[in-house]
């Protein structure tokens, strides 16, 4: 992974003066991950090389994974879902219409969809699962929020109604002592632990995303490795997180209000939302705040651009993307277009031409921006790309003076949403 910050706009003079300011809070950063002290906020930088957690996850993987595993129900929303989505369908899940035959596959169950539900539940019923075909776990915090509780009694309904052993294929995973975890001790399921200070969002890491990865067929033992040595890269001698958490800072100094982060692999969308709410949860408060929005190369050049190019200068875009691409090449003959070079050419260089088309296009726009070059689109490259932007997070939110680590706002909304069912 590389990032590009000459086209940003701000100067190195300015990201040089800044990095001073971050120094005494790096040196804690360094400091957590040295006493491996899960009770700060920044904890979750201690789980890339916790081996107990990584032991314990593969322990109870073992023992949920069977032959015949299709389907592991993952249920959970915002940070106890993005994040496995993320690498889920950068890995494989984008893929899981065209690859029928690949099994073990995740299927989430984030929001409570009446209609996406009753077709949830018709598709369980057809299958006709036999024990070990499918496996389910409920991802929550706090153990208490709505969606996840809806979704969760109805699948486990459905389990107890197929399955006698329905326990065997179930998990739950959230804080020690939350309302869930004490009803699953108590109905004896399964339960994996979620370090206190470690939040929805900074818990890809955690058995919240290792678990229903690991059941699928990801190596987390190598996105684990991945993600610690970067972990290690940023706050030792590589600047790129630090430079990453200035330059967004300054844009908001000089008007921009969104940033645009431009994914050009189609499997990364994904990952795009994972970012959107590690961005918006984080710096959204006291009145401030960077919104984050997702574009898709090629796709949103035929939609939103126009406005990126032409409309109000308040945006700063990030361009991520590889250069290395399948093997696909088009035929030789050019017998429907009439467009002069791409005969013969492959998927990916057409891909990088219109990549870097436009990365000129907003140049010539004087359009700030940056670029983050994957070596590859695989597990252990896009944890690396995750623990970098959480690093980026925390720094940004020392530099805004915010707390990067709550959601009061969110709570909000759950709070009310409860009000209102128990007194209908
Ligand atoms: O990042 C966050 O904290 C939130 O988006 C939560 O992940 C989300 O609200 C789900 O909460 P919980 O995991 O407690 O069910």
């Amino acid at each position: 992974m590389k990032c590009v910050y000459d086209n940003s706009g701000i100067s190195k003079q300015t990201i040089n003066q800044r990095k001073m300011e971050l120094s005494h809070y790096i040196e804690g950063l360094r400091e957590i991950i040295k006493e491996r002290d899960y009770s700060k906020d920044e904890g979750s930088l201690c789980l890339v090389d916790d081996t107990n957690l990584l032991e314990e996850v593969i322990k109870l993987v073992e023992k949920k994974r069977s032959k015949n595993l299709k389907y592991i129900i993952n249920i959970g929303i915002g940070g106890s879902y993005l994040g496995t989505k993320a690498i889920y369908d950068a890995t494989r899940g984008a893929f899981d219409l065209l690859q029928k035959e690949r099994y073990p596959k995740l299927i989430f169950l984030d929001t409570t969809d009446a209609e996406y539900m009753s077709q949830f539940i018709s598709f369980f019923k057809k299958e006709n699962f036999v024990p070990g075909d499918v496996v389910f776990n409920i991802i929550s915090k706090s153990g208490g929020t709505t969606e996840t509780a809806v979704n969760g009694e109805v699948v486990l309904q459905l389990f107890k109604d197929s399955f006698e052993n329905w326990k065997e294929y179930a998990v739950v995973t959230t804080d020690k002592d939350s309302p869930l975890w004490n009803s699953a001790t108590s109905l004896g399921i399964d339960t994996l632990e979620i370090p206190k200070k470690v939040g929805g969002r900074y818990s890809v890491f955690s058995a919240v995303g290792l678990f229903p990865l690991a059941l699928s067929g990801v190596d987390i033992k190598a996105i684990m490795e991945s993600a610690s040595s970067i972990r290690d890269r940023c706050l030792g001698d590589d600047d790129s997180a630090i430079e990453s958490a200035i330059v967004l800072f300054e844009q908001m100094g000089k008007g921009i209000a969104i940033n645009d982060n431009f994914y050009f692999h189609i499997e990364l969308e994904s990952l795009g939302k994972w970012y959107r709410q590690l961005m918006g949860e984080s710096t959204g408060k006291d009145g401030k705040g960077l919104t984050p929005t997702v574009s898709m190369g090629s796709v949103d050049l035929h939609s939103v651009v126009q406005l990126y190019l032409g409309g109000p200068k308040n945006k700063y875009t990030s361009f991520i993307y590889t250069n290395t691409f399948q093997n696909c090449t088009l035929p030789k003959l050019n017998m429907l277009s009439h467009i002069k070079g791409i005969e013969g050419k492959s998927m990916g260089d057409i891909m990088m031409a219109i990549q870097q088309g436009t990365m000129k296009a907003y140049e010539k726009m004087g359009l700030p921006y940056s670029e983050i070059f994957l070596d590859e689109v695989s597990g252990e490259e896009i944890a690396s790309y995750m623990q970098f932007k959480m690093i980026e997070m925390m720094l940004l939110g020392k530099l805004m003076e915010i707390n990067t680590f709550d959601q009061p706002q969110v709570e909000l909304y759950k709070m009310e949403t409860r009000k209102i069912l128990a007194e209908k």
